[in-house]
């Protein structure tokens, strides 16, 4: 059996703080200019985005190469799947010409998993429909630990389309595993979740939601997955929800302001926000290299 890299519920604590370990020993010979030691050089990683990308397709190649894996990147307008050919039949297609690692974005949930059970190819989820994004996850946890100590104690606000948001159910997932308590939910009532997320308190107030947090996670509203009629108007959200200077008085001074990206300025947060001293966002792109080298080292390390 290869390994694959999927979710929070197929991976053990253990795993998940040794990734971390590896990502730090990366990001260190990155900053640092060090030649980094692997032997994975004759191995092939496709990048299977049938959703647009620019962080995680991107940093997933650039982390392969720092590792000295090939990889390919299909121009997915060009695939034989527009004649016809079945997901399944495409992976298993690049298994045979020797694709030994896939990392698949699609808009189906779950679908990374199917994959992952039907073929013997090692599988990345790189975000799948509203269900999960465990390297972006990993990141925004990789970026916490660089300013906060201990997970102990902290309050942990996520703002904005948390009914929708595959990052924000990766990142809850992880949080919850690393013990972190006090992690709340900011929407307008439309974008709510349609249930309730174990080891969360809700709010459609961001000023309540934010008082006293230590870190703020801001969320694009991922209009590809709303009905026209359920899109906030832009204005009127950033109103009441947009990451601002005065509203953010409520939280801690030193509060970490955090996005996974893309950015929408002007509509979940201000260029004066996404631009601070507090702001993280850059650090959590910068991250994702170092990060997703320690996932795919970790698992070709477990090929049988
Ligand atoms: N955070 C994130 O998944 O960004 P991309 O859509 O650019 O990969």
């Amino acid at each position: 059996m290869v390994a694959n890299f999927l979710d929070f519920e197929s991976i053990s604590k253990k795993v998940i703080l040794e990734i971390l370990h590896r990502a730090a020993h990366f990001k260190h010979k990155i900053e640092s200019q060090e030649a980094i030691d692997c032997s994975f050089k004759p191995k092939i990683m496709a990048n299977l985005f049938y959703e647009p990308s620019t962080r995680t397709q991107y940093s997933f190649e650039i982390a392969a190469h720092k590792l000295g894996i090939k990889t390919i990147n299909p121009n997915m307008q060009t695939l034989s799947h527009l004649k016809g050919e079945s997901l399944l039949d495409t992976m298993t297609t690049f298994k045979a010409m020797g694709v030994d690692i896939i990392t698949i974005r699609h808009s189906e949930n779950f679908m990374p998993h199917f994959i992952a059970n039907e073929t013997n190819i090692s599988t990345i989820n790189a975000g799948d429909g509203t269900n999960h994004h465990p390297s972006q996850a990993l990141i925004d946890l990789f970026t916490i630990l660089q300013y906060k100590k201990s997970m102990q104690d902290i309050i942990i606000s996520i703002v904005g389309d948390v009914a929708h948001s595959r990052v924000a159910h990766s990142v809850i997932s992880l949080l919850t595993i690393m013990g972190v308590t006090n992690i709340r939910l900011i929407s307008p009532a439309e974008l709510k979740p349609t249930q309730d997320i174990v080891n969360t308190s809700y709010y459609d107030d961001l000023s309540k939601g934010i008082e006293n947090s230590d870190v703020i996670i801001a969320l694009r509203i991922q209009t590809e997955r709303l009905q026209n009629n359920n899109i906030p108007e832009k204005n009127k959200y950033y109103l009441k929800y947009g990451l601002q200077p005065s509203v953010l008085a409520h939280a801690k001074k030193d509060a970490l302001i955090m996005h996974p990206g893309p950015i929408n300025r002007g509509v979940e947060i201000d260029s004066i926000t996404a631009d601070s001293k507090q702001s993280t966002i850059q650090q959590q792109v910068a991250n994702g290299v170092p990060v997703r080298m320690a996932i795919i080292e970790h698992l070709l390390k477990h090929e049988p």
